[in-house]
Order: structure tokens, then sequence, then C-alpha cells
């Protein structure tokens, strides 16, 4: 079968393609047959090799997000069968219940291989089944951003209607904040760098937009669009960097989901610049800041469940086919990108 391996990823800025033999699954496990991969930031910073913590070596195969079919399962295997339409977290070991630091030890795509690649082996309780109005494509989004959204805004957000939402970029995460927080009746506000993309996030359902490289303190425009209120809902897919502007862009009462683990400036290039300023109005407008790590096993159920009950598609801006991953990572890497590139493998 055909893989994708990391190679020399950060000085040629390819993949190399490789044959692997089929894996056969032991007890417990299931053979899948990849479908569909989507990429994320953070396939991109494992394949520069830009996270100081972890070695990558060239033999690691990449991308945590997949969808795809059951071929064959071990022994002592009744969740799922050969035939079932599948989907699973990147950090498998997390199915229900309270996160763990050390459910990190076991991470697709990090540290295990991940899934661009024709065919993987995986535990079998990990496996979430696919209702049919789900395509391969549009599952293989919501692993991590969409999960990671889901957690944010409905979970650990506890969102409502009267809420107002504000989420930070166009990229995945802030995509599916943006349609979660609609789905669930709230007012959503996006930022972009760009007013081409806020125009497009109007047509997708956001109620305003706020241009955060043409005013550094976009908080002034989400308190304008809020009538001086601010957000209920603020998730930071940036990092440290945005944790002033969203502390002033907070109403009382506010949580900010911190999700981004971005080290980086607004100007993508330089280190952190400072710590951040505001960190007195936290006690003054009760505010808080919950660090969001995508999502359980059972909270993924809980959205496939709802995502297909309320006909909720999410935003595909591109899909490449498994012969054009390099195409797919450049597109992806030079920013002009809303929402999700997807692989379709096979
Ligand atoms: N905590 C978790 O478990 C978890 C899970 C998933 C992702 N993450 C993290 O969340 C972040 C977003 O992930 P993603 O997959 O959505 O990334 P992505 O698809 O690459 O999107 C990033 C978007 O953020 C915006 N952006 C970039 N720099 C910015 C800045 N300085 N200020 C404001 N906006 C900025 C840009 O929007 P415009 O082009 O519109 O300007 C860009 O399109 C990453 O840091 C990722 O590592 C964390």
């Amino acid at each position: 079968m055909k893989a994708y391996e990391v190679g020399e990823f950060g000085e040629t800025g390819r993949l190399r393609l490789v044959d692997r033999p089929v894996p056969t699954p032991k007890a417990g496990e299931a053979l899948v047959k990849i479908r569909a991969t989507g990429l994320n930031a953070r396939d991109l910073s494992i394949m520069k090799r830009d996270l100081p913590t972890i070695v990558i070596p060239p033999t690691h195969i990449p991308l945590s997000d997949m969808a795809g079919e059951v071929v064959a399962v071990g022994d002592g295997v009744t969740g799922v069968n050969a035939g079932d339409r599948v989907t699973m977290t990147h950090y498998w070991r997390w199915l229900d219940g309270n996160w763990h630091e050390s459910m990190r030890e076991e991470d697709y795509a990090m540290s295990l291989d991940g899934f661009l690649v024709e065919q993987a082996v995986v535990p079998a309780a990990a496996l979430i089944k696919l209702p049919d109005s789900i395509s391969y494509e549009e599952a293989s989004t919501l692993q991590s951003a969409g999960l990671t959204a889901w957690n944010a805004v409905v979970e650990n957000g506890r969102v409502k209607p009267s809420d107002t939402v504000v989420t930070i970029g166009t990229g995945g995460v802030s995509v599916f904040a943006m349609q979660w927080a609609k789905m669930k009746g709230a007012r959503a506000i996006v930022t972009s760098s760009s007013d081409d993309k806020l125009a497009r996030m109007r047509e997708l359902g956001a109620d305003g937009g706020v241009n955060y490289a043409k005013n550094r303190a976009w908080s002034e425009g989400v308190m304008e669009l809020t009538d001086g209120r601010g957000a209920d809902i603020v998730v930071n897919n940036v990092g440290i960097s945005e944790l002033d502007q969203c502390i002033e862009a907070s109403a009382s009462g506010g949580r900010i989901m911190h999700v981004g683990a971005n080290p980086v400036a607004p100007d993508r290039k330089a280190a952190i610049p400072e710590a951040p300023k505001r960190m007195g109005l936290i006690i003054m407008r009760d505010l808080t800041i919950k660090g969001i790590i995508v999502g359980s096993r059972k909270m993924f159920v809980r959205l496939i469940e709802e995502m297909a009950a309320h006909r909720i598609k999410p935003i595909i801006d591109r899909v490449y086919d498994f012969d054009q991953v390099n195409e797919a990572i450049e597109y992806m890497a030079g920013g002009e990108k809303l929402g999700k590139v997807v692989i379709r493998v096979q």
C-alpha cells in the first residue's frame, strides 16, 4: 500500500511517497481503509518539525484526521464490522470523562504514525460509526478542528441562544466555532486579516466581522458590534499574543476558550512579545479562561449526532487527490484557505 512519510520536509517542502506492507489487526484492533484525511495547523508544525519537545523521524506518517471504511477486525472486536464507515479522535485513549495529560502518550500523527496512508490498524474501541449523511471528505474535517471548536463552544462554553460568540481567524477551528454557535442559535462574530474572508464568513452565517490586520485592537470592533457589551464566549484560536484582546472583547461573565498554541506574534514571525496587560480585568469581569484540548470520543459522538440532525456541512475550501498531497500542503501553508483542506485518499 502507498503512504506518505515526512522525510526531509523541512528542507524540501515535500513529503515522500513510499510503499508499506498492509498491517494485520491484532485482538481488539480494526484495519481501516482510509478514504479521506484533512489538514490542520498542527500537521504543518509536525512536518516542519517546529515542535521542540518531540523528535519526528523521517519515516513518520503525518496527518491526524481520518475517515474510512473498516476492512477487517481482530479477535474480540464486537463494536464494529467490516464495511462500517468510521472516524476517530487522534487522542484515541480519551473515550469519555475527564482528560488526563498521560493520554497524549498515544497520539496519532504525533507519537504514532498518522493517516496519510491507504490502510491503518487502530484500536476498535476508538472508532465511531458515521451516519450516511456525512461523507468521508466531510468527516475527515471533524476530528481536530470540528471537535476542538465543539468542545470550546458547546461542551465547555455551554453556549446558549442569547450569547455572542467571537472566534478568531477563518481557519479550521474558527469556521467550525462559528457554525456550532449559529447551530445553537447564538450570535457569531469572526475576525480575519482579510475583508474578502470576512465577507465569505458572513455569507456562511456569521453576524459580523472585524479585520484584525487593519486594527490590532480588534476588541474595539467587537465592542461596537455588541453595543459596548462584549462577547460571552471568545474562542482564542491563536494564543497568548491575542489574550489581551480576548479579555478586552469579553462581556461580564465571559468565557475565554484558550485553543491556539501559536508561539508567534501577530506578524507570524517574531516570538511572543510580552505577557498580557489586562489580567486585572479577568477578576473585574469575572471571566473564565479555559484551556481546550480537542475532545473525547463521547463528545465526538454528540457532535456527529447533532451535526447530522441539523444538516450542518463542514466548510471545505479545496479537495485534493492522493497524488496531489504536496500541492495541498503548499496551498494550506500559503494561508489563502478558509475552513478546511481535504485529501481524498481512495
Ligand atoms: N487546543 C487544541 O486541542 C487544539 C486543537 C486544534 C487546533 N489547535 C490550535 O488552534 C490553532 C488554529 O488551528 P487551525 O487548524 O484552525 O489553523 P488554521 O486552519 O491554519 O487557521 C489559522 C487561522 O488563524 C488566523 N490567524 C493566524 N494568525 C493570526 C493572528 N496573529 N491573529 C489572528 N488570527 C490569526 C488566520 O485567519 P485569517 O486568514 O482569516 O486572518 C488563519 O487562517 C493552531 O494554533 C492549532 O495548533 C489547538
